[in-house]
Parts: structure tokens; C-alpha cells; sequence
């Protein structure tokens, strides 16, 4: 899917088939995007039966959000009608007749849906991270506390960081919630200043502790094996062969300390 929107987005825009359950409507939606390059057909989260009306009528009153949204990557997945204009809004927030109606006069019941609370509309689309969410190691976004937007930005151009949070470094998104991982040490890991995803996958895992691999192949990346004198594999100075055989790196007796340490320079401990 994402190679879909990718091939499209390279011939300039992308168009996103609403595929509405009113058939004649959606008859004439699906056509005039036919006229489009690369589509795909989604159904986009519902709010209580109402209508498309288009991103022109949320400037209004969302004024903060619509000045930044240009530059996000979603303002160009959308359904084009020349009736109403662009919907990219409402591709994840649902159509929003209803909701414009009520004129933002109560906050009971507002008939739009916010992703931030249930991240069902981006999984419309985000088919693939779904199935992530679901694998046996994994952020509890479906199941728990963490939302996309704990690390996502839907609304502007830099998508991959928090809305909430001024992003001084590539960890910043995970700072947050693991200060264990991510406080200054006397003996830092380098690694991470390539950032937590070179090991980690951030969204889920079939290995324990969202790891990319989960034995030594994880650090071998970096730390590239020279032959040692009888043949054996040399890190730093020292014949590893032995060791590999033991465990994962980070086992009990080695370096346990992978996020760095206070007190021994080879992350022992
Ligand atoms: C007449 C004013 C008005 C218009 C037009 C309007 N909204 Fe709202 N909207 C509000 C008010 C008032 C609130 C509640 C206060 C707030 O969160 O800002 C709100 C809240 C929201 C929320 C948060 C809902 C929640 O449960 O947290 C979303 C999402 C939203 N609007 C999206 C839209 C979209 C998309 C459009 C355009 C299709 C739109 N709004 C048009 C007034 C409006
Ligand atoms: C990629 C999906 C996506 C698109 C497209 C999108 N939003 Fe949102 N919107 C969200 C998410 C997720 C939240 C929840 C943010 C949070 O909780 O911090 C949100 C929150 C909101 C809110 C609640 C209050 C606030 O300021 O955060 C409003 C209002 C809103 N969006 C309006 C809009 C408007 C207007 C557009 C189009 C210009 C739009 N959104 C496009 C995903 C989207
Ligand atoms: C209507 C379909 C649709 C919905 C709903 C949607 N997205 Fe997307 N999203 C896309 C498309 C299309 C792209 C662009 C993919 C590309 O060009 O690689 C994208 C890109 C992204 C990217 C960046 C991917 C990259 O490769 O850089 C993130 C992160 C993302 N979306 C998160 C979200 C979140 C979070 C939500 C819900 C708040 C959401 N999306 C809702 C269609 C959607
Ligand atoms: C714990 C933080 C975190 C959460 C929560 C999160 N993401 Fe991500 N997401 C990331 C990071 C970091 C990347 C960049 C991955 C990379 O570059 O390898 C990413 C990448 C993506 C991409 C680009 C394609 C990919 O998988 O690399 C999409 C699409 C995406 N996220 C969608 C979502 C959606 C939808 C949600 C909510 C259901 C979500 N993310 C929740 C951190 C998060
Ligand atoms: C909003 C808070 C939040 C953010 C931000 C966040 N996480 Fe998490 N993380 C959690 C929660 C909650 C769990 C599940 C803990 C549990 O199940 O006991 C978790 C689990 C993990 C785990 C598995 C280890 C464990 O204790 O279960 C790893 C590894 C991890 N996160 C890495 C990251 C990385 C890397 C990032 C940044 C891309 C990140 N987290 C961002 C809240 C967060
Ligand atoms: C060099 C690879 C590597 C990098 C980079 C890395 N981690 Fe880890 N992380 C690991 C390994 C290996 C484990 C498993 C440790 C264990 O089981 O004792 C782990 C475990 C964790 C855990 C589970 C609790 C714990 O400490 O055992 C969390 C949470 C976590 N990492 C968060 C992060 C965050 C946040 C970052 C970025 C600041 C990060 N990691 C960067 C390799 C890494
Ligand atoms: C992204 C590359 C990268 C990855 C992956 C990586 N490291 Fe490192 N590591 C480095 C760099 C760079 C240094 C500092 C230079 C050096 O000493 O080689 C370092 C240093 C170390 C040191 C201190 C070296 C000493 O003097 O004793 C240890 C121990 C270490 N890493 C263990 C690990 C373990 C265990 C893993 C797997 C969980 C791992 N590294 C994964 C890049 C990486």
C-alpha cells in the first residue's frame, strides 16, 4: 500500500477514493477519480450519518490547524469533488456536516472524530502498521495509553515528531516516557545517538523488548568482526567467539548496560 501512495505522490498528487455507501454519489465521486493516476478505495471512520463538506469549512473555526496543514503529507491524500473542494480533513476525521452544523455551540457530542482518542482512522489507511500493533511486543496504542500522536504530528509538515513536544534530538520522541533510556551517562553509547530506532522498532515486535533482531546480529551491525589470531571473532580487543556462544551481548555478565553506564566504560554494567 504504502509503495502505492508513494508512486503516486511522485506523479504530483494523490488521489483517495472515499467510496461512499450512497451509490449514486459515490458513483460519481469514484468516476471523477478515475481521472487520477493512482488511487485506492477507503472507507473512511463515519460521524452519525453526516455528510463530506470539504476543508474550506473548517477554516473558520480550526483556523490554528488549516494555516499548518499544507505542509503535512496528508493534505495531499484526498478526495478532489468540484463540488465541495478538497476533504483531506475529513479523511481521518470523518465527514463533518453535523459537526459544522452544531456551529461549535456544544461540546457534548460533536459528531467528528478524533484519532487521537482511537487510532481506528489511520488504520483505514495503515494497514500495515495495524498488523504491527498487533504482534506479540508492541506499544499499547490499540490496547493501552499510547496514541499515534504520542509520536506523531497529524497536522504539520514533520510528521515524525510530537506535536506536543519541541524535538531537540532524534530520541526526543521516546525521552518522554523512558527517561531511563534516554538520560545523560557518564559512559554513553554511541549508538544511540543514531537515535532508539536503530535497535528498536517503534511500533511492534515479534521479539521481547520491541528489538529489531533479538541476538548478537544486533550489535555485529556496528560492531564489525575482524578474524582474531586463532580465527576467532574480535570486538574491541578482546576474542568474542566464546562469549557469542553464551547468549545475546546484553546477557547477564556482558554488556547489560546497551544504554549506556555511569560507572564502566564497556557497558557492563
Ligand atoms: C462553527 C465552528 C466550527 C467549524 C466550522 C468546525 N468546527 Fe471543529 N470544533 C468546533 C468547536 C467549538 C470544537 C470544540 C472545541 C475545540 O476542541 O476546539 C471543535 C472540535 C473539533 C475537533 C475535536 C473533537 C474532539 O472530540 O476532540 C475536531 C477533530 C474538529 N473540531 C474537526 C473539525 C473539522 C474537520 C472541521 C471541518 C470539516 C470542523 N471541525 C469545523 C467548532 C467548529
Ligand atoms: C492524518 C490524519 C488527520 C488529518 C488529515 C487531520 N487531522 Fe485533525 N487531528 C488528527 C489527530 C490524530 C488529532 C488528535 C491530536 C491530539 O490529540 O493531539 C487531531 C485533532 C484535531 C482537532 C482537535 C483540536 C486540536 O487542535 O488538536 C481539530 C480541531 C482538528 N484535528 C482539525 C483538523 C482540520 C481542520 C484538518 C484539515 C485541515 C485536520 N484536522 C486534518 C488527525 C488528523
Ligand atoms: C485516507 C488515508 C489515510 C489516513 C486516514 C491516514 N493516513 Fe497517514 N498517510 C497516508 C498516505 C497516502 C501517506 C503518504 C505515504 C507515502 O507517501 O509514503 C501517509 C503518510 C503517513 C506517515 C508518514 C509515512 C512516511 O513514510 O513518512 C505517517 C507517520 C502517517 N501517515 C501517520 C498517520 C496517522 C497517525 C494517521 C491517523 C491520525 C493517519 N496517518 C491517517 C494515508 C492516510
Ligand atoms: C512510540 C512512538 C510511535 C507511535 C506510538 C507510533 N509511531 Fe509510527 N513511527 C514511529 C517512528 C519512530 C517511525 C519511523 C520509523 C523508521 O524510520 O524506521 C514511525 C513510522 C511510521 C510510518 C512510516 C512507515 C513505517 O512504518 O516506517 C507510518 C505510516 C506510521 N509510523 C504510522 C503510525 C500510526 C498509524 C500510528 C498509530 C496507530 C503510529 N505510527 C504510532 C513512532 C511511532
Ligand atoms: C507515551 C509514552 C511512550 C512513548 C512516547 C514511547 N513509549 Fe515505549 N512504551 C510505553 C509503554 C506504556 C510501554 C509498555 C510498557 C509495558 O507494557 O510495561 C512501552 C514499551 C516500550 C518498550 C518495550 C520494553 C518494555 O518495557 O515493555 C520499548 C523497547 C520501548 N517502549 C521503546 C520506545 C521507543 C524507542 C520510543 C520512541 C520511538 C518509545 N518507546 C516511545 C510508552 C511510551
Ligand atoms: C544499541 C542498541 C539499542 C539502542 C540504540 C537502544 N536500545 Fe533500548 N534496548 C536494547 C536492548 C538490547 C534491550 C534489552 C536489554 C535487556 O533485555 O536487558 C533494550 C531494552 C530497552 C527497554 C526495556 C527496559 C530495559 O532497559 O531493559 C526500553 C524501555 C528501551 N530499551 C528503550 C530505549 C530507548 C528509549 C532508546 C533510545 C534512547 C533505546 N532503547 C535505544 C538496545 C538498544
Ligand atoms: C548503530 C551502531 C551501533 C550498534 C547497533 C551498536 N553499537 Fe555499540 N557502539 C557503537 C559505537 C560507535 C561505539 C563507540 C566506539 C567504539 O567503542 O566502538 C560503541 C561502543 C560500544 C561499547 C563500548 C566499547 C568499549 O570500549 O568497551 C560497548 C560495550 C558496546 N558498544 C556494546 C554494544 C552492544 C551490546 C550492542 C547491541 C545491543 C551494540 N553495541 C550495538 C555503535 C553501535
Amino acid at each position: 500500500m504504502k509503495r502505492e501512495f508513494l508512486k503516486g505522490r511522485n506523479r504530483f498528487q494523490v488521489f483517495v477514493t472515499l467510496a461512499l455507501c450512497c451509490g449514486a454519489i459515490s458513483a460519481a465521486l469514484i468516476l471523477s477519480a478515475c481521472s487520477s493516476i493512482e488511487r485506492t478505495a477507503t472507507i473512511p471512520v463515519s460521524n452519525d450519518g453526516a455528510d463530506f463538506v470539504g476543508n474550506a469549512a473548517c477554516v473558520d473555526c480550526h483556523k490554528s490547524v488549516t494555516d499548518v496543514f499544507h505542509g503535512s503529507m496528508h493534505s495531499r491524500v484526498r478526495l478532489a469533488d468540484p463540488e465541495i473542494g478538497d476533504t483531506s480533513c475529513e479523511t481521518c476525521h470523518g465527514p463533518g456536516s453535523k459537526h459544522v452544523a452544531m456551529g461549535g455551540s456544544q461540546r457534548r457530542a460533536m459528531h467528528i472524530t478524533n484519532p487521537g482518542r482511537d487510532s481506528t482512522a489511520c488504520f483505514k489507511c495503515h494497514l500495515q502498521q495495524h498488523a504491527e500493533f498487533k504482534l506479540p511486543y508492541r506499544h499499547p496504542v490499540v490496547d493501552g495509553p499510547v496514541s499515534c500522536v504520542t509520536c506523531h504530528d497529524p497536522h504539520a509538515a514533520e510528521i515524525m515528531k510530537p506535536r506536543a513536544l519541541a524535538m531537540r534530538q532524534t530520541n526526543g520522541q521516546c525521552a518522554d516516557c523512558h527517561e531511563q533510556q534516554t538520560r545523560q551517562f557518564v559512559f554513553e553509547h554511541e549508538a544511540l545517538r543514531e537515535g532508539c530506532i536503530t535497535c528498536h522498532q517503534p511500533h511492534g515486535s515479534i521479539h521481547p523488548d520491541l528489538l529489531k533482531q533479538r541476538d548478537a546480529n544486533l550489535c555485529l551491525r556496528c560492531h564489525a568482526q575482524l578474524p582474531g589470531a586463532g580465527g576467532g571473532v574480535l570486538i574491541g580487543k578482546t576474542d568474542h567467539s566464546t562469549f557469542l556462544t553464551r547468549g545475546t551481548c546484553w546477557s547477564s555478565g556482558c554488556h547489560t548496560a546497551v544504554h549506556g553506564s555511569n560507572i564502566n566504560p564497556h557497558l557492563r554494567y
